[in-house]
């Protein structure tokens, strides 16, 4: 049985105003009607085979957890961290509640996937690849060097399934992003993984023991209510909070990768998002109410006030309670450096 993990944490200043710290990324529906949360967990069961869920999420992010569970609330385990230490400490928290020959499916849930069928398929695949010892990520293709991705290099086939992964770089800096792509043999992590249980905890401890074994400590002495656990609060602040891809998957000689054409997109800025919505054949995408003449690849979203825009080109305008953002397609990767997104 594939037992999906949904991991939401963060904050997401990159799609300041609308994003906040209060309400980030994942519990927004930044794409369609739903948000990025519900649409990774009903990802899951149009697959087939897959379990119910566990969720990994902070404390400050309870109430939006439960607020859009949907069809999974009377199901879903929701193990709640007193305080973030990143992904490795987040997986581990699941991987120590569930039996060792579970193959875990660790979804984030901070991009968008076009394509739910080409997922489906991507995670029977990688599952298969997980139970036979393999801790698999899922490869996207390369088109921009992006620097805030990991990169895998793409080694030997594993029969028809996929490939090992020869090297596993995770946020390369710029000059080795540019190498990367121009080597044509390095895909994107799109930071979805396959896991056997036991076998991500023995690389696990491994290369990170203390981590393991702090995570152990909090899960040891944690409280379980009804469908929630909360690991122990002292014992998990001391865990070292770093993220799975340096602290496992740099680091295994297990890795492998299954290919996935899915329509992926991170959402990583305005841009991103222009990119993923749907467009008019003007290339415009509006949300609220807005009235644009003689514009193109224009996204205005406003949530309350009437935004009117002539005549621009590769502009975004989000407007969000008292805060309003205008932007060009290259200022886009600033957004989170803006006062009001850092100090939201
Ligand atoms: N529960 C929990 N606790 N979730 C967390 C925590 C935490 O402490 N930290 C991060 N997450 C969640 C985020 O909400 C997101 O859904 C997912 O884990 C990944 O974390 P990010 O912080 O968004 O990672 P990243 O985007 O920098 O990099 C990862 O994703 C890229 C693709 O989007 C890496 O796996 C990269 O290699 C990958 O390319
Ligand atoms: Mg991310």
């Amino acid at each position: 049985q594939i037992v999906p993990v949904v991991l939401c944490g963060g904050s997401g200043t990159r799609l300041w105003p609308r994003s906040r710290a209060k309400k980030p990324k994942p519990f927004l529906p930044l794409v369609g009607d739903t948000t990025l949360f519900e649409a990774t967990l009903l990802r899951c069961p149009a697959a087939g085979g897959f379990g119910a869920p566990i969720v990994v999420t902070g404390k400050g992010h309870l109430a939006h957890v439960e607020a859009q569970l949907g069809h999974a609330s009377d199901e879903a385990t929701i193990i709640v961290e007193p305080t973030g230490r990143n992904t490795a400490a987040a997986i581990a928290l699941a991987a120590l509640r569930l039996p060792e020959d579970a193959v875990m499916l660790v979804c984030p849930s901070d991009h968008h996937i076009g394509d739910a069928d080409a997922f489906a398929q991507a995670a029977c695949t990688a599952a298969e690849l997980a139970q036979e010892g393999w801790l698999v990520s899922f490869g996207i293709e390369a088109t921009a060097p992006e620097t805030g991705f990991g990169y895998l290099k793409r080694g030997e086939a594993i029969g028809d399934k996929g490939y090992r992964t020869a090297q596993f770089v995770e946020k390369p800096d710029l000059e080795r992003a540019k190498q990367f792509l121009s080597e044509g043999i390095y895909a994107w992590n799109g930071g979805i993984f396959a896991f056997r249980v036991g076998d991500f905890l023995k690389e696990l401890e491994t290369h990170r023991p203390a981590i393991l074994e702090a995570v152990r400590k909090s899960v040891e002495n944690g409280r379980t209510e009804g469908l929630r656990f909360h690991p122990h609060p002292d014992a998990f602040a001391a865990v070292e909070s770093e993220s799975v891809d340096y602290a496992v998957m740099e680091n295994t000689q297990r890795a492998a990768m299954v290919p996935a054409d899915m329509g992926w997109s991170d959402i990583g800025n305005w841009q991103a998002l222009h990119a993923a919505r749907e467009r008019d054949d003007n290339g415009n995408v509006v949300r609220g109410y807005v009235e644009l003449v003689d514009c193109c690849n224009v996204l205005v979203d406003s949530d309350g006030p009437r935004v009117s825009v002539i005549g621009l080109e590769d502009v975004y305008v989000v407007v969000d309670g008292n805060d309003i953002m205008i932007t060009t397609a290259t200022g886009a990767q600033k957004v989170g450096k803006l006062l009001g997104a850092v100090n939201q």
